[in-house]
């Protein structure tokens, strides 16, 4: 892991929480790519990209337009961006193919360190939770697929305030949930966007950067950057393992 803002002189709040962004984070959102490529061969992969950026792109259109009047929730909003993605590739989504793939989003592969990593910070009494987009119905799903009920104290949706990361709303109920300043809670995040957010509002933050893939170019940068879900268990606030 590498530091990579971190100020010179002072020594990190000391950290009492991890948030995890669930989507990309805790989920492999690509792991879709090889049911799509079953189903439309040749096409998965780009499918499969299409398909999430379009996703993302709906929740910041719905976030911040006429207040937030068409809100829907993440499930629906994946929906319409796989009908979007599959238009736009010119790939014949019948209503089979798409309950099949949307099936495949319910039950995405958890990324394999998760669980281990989630094991550590429990037994250094670290409090736990996930933050994200995903909608309450989705995230239990999720969490329960990936056997990991029981390791998070916080299971904590957007929906109930309908309003999307990056909205800083959005990024206030990590404190609000756990009761801790944003200092003292390491937001992290395989998504680029999302860790320049969090990091913007005021949580320690770690990028894990599954994929190699340069950072967002806006002039600030994650307090920390990895490769793998272990990354969070080196962050400098944790301080050593007991
Ligand atoms: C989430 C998406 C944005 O879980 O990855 O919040």
């Amino acid at each position: 892991m590498e530091s990579v803002n971190k100020p010179d002189s002072h020594l990190p709040a000391a950290i009492r929480a991890v948030l995890f962004d669930a989507y990309g984070t805790l989920f492999d959102v690509y792991s879709v790519g090889l049911a799509a490529e079953q189903l439309f061969p040749g096409h998965g992969q780009a499918l499969g990209i299409l398909w999430r950026d379009k996703q993302i792109e709906y929740t910041r259109l719905v976030t911040t337009s006429n207040g937030g009047a068409h809100y829907q929730p993440l499930w629906d909003l994946t929906r319409a961006a796989l009908r979007y993605a599959c238009k736009r590739l010119a790939l014949a989504l019948t209503a089979a193919r798409e309950e099949s793939l949307m099936n495949q989003y319910r039950h995405l592969s958890a990324f394999p360190e998760n669980r281990e990593v989630l094991q550590a910070l429990k037994a250094r009494g670290i409090v736990t939770g996930i933050l994200s987009n995903g909608d309450p119905a989705m995230l239990a799903v999720a969490v329960k697929s990936a056997g990991l009920e029981g390791l998070l104290d916080h299971v904590i949706s957007v929906d109930g305030i309908r309003k999307y990361k990056t909205d800083p709303a959005a990024y206030a109920l990590g404190p609000q949930a756990t009761g801790l300043p944003a200092r003292q809670i390491a937001f992290v995040s395989c998504n680029s966007w999302d860790a320049l957010a969090a990091t913007w509002y005021g949580y320690q933050t770690l990028w894990v950067n599954r994929y190699q893939l340069p950072f967002e170019e806006l002039g600030t940068q994650p307090d920390y950057s990895g490769s793998t879900l272990r990354d969070v268990l080196s962050l400098p606030g944790l301080g050593a393992p007991a």
